[in-house]
């Protein structure tokens, strides 16, 4: 039977449906894809990809038209090996005009090394949940705020923009179910640190567009502003464009994604990929929603990358994107 959606001409070009649709009025015209491949995607790979290799992800990702890239994270190289080279990435990446690079960090430590390496922007991150915290970050939920709120006055006395991610708001993997409050309580005192966007997270990929929606409602009703979120969504279960989706019909507009759908925490057990940004984008385009990223370029950097890392990568996009080029016998 014929796929009447099937067009082996237009693989890399979505069509948009023209015709709007009351269901899907909320959606955006432009949305702000946040690049997290080289830090998620790589912090818990098992082949450590050479420094080189990092900075020709960067900026071949910058090249597809990424605009806002998280590029390493500023943590003990011996919780998190695959990014021991933190400081040369930032030190040796070219910097383009109009490209916001971040960089996680968890301390003053962190923060310092960022600042040395020119970091105009770093997140800090912690869980929803005590015992993630203690596990990914070593402390508490209180010590990790008392820690935060002297690296975010220091980042911002240094002119460094200090974006923020609340993990395991959909579910934690060492205490399951999370009440949205312990969430918000969570994002709101890193709010009032002055971080501008809190990125929330489902670290272990358990969301489903009704939590999501039930989530970012309840985020909204207590004071929190659509520009201050966005959404990070690890896709272990299938649900992560779906729950995009809703978030971006309640009115959030940056969704964090990752080249390939590389990823995950390595300090949250099940955690798998993050959603794939060609995946996103190549949703958003045939939705009518911009991105200004450039699917071609985008999935020769994920097939690039699978080689280099010599594995299959979870995007689907990527996967109907080969199998595109070998039946027209053409290259990636
Ligand atoms: P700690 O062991 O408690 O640190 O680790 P400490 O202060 O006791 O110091 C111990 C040693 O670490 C010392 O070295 C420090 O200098 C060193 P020594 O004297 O023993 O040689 N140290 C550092 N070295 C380099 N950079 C630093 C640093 N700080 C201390 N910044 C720490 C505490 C937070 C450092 C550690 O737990 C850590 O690095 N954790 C990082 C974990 C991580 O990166 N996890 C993945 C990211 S989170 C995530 O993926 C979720 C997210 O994607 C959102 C989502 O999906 O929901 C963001
Ligand atoms: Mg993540």
């Amino acid at each position: 039977m014929t796929d009447p959606h099937h067009n082996e001409t237009t693989d890399a070009e979505p069509r948009s449906e023209s015709a709007p649709v009351p269901l899907f009025s909320g959606l955006p015209a432009e949305v702000s894809i946040y690049e997290v491949g080289p830090r998620d995607g790589l912090q818990n790979e098992t082949v450590i990809l050479p420094t080189a290799r990092k900075i020709e992800m960067i900026e071949g990702l910058v090249d597809a038209g990424i605009r806002r890239v998280e590029i390493t994270s500023f943590v003990n190289p011996r919780w998190i090996p695959a990014l021991a080279d933190h400081m040369e990435v930032a030190r040796q990446l070219q910097r383009r005009e109009g490209v916001v690079y971040s960089a996680l960090v968890p301390n003053m430590r962190g923060l310092d090394g960022a600042t040395r390496a020119g970091m105009e922007e770093v997140a800090i991150f912690m869980a929803a949940t005590e015992t993630h915290n203690r596990k990914n970050i070593n402390k508490s939920t209180a010590k990790a705020i008392e820690t935060y709120k002297v690296v975010v006055k220091e980042a911002l006395d240094r002119g460094i923009r200090v974006r923020g991610y609340v993990s395991c708001v959909y579910g934690c993997p060492y205490e399951g179910a999370v009440e949205v409050q312990k969430a918000i309580d969570v994002g709101r005192q890193l709010l009032d640190l002055g971080v501008y966007e809190l990125s929330l997270g489902d670290t272990i990929g358990v969301g489903t567009p009704l939590q999501v929606a039930h989530v970012i409602s309840s985020m909204l009703a207590s004071g929190m502003t659509l520009d201050q979120l966005a959404v990070h969504f690890h896709d272990t279960r299938g649900t992560a464009l779906a729950n995009i989706t809703v978030a971006l019909q309640l009115g959030v507009r940056t969704v964090d994604s990752a080249a390939g759908g590389l990823g995950g925490c390595p300090y949250a057990p099940g955690a798998s990929g993050n959603v794939a940004t060609e995946d996103v984008v190549y949703m958003l385009q045939g939705m009518g929603s911009k991105t200004g990223v450039e699917l071609d370029k985008l999935v020769s950097i994920s097939d690039r990358l699978s080689g280099h890392l010599g594995k299959e990568l979870p995007s689907k996009y990527l996967k109907a994107h080969l199998g595109h080029c070998a039946r027209q016998g053409r290259p990636i």
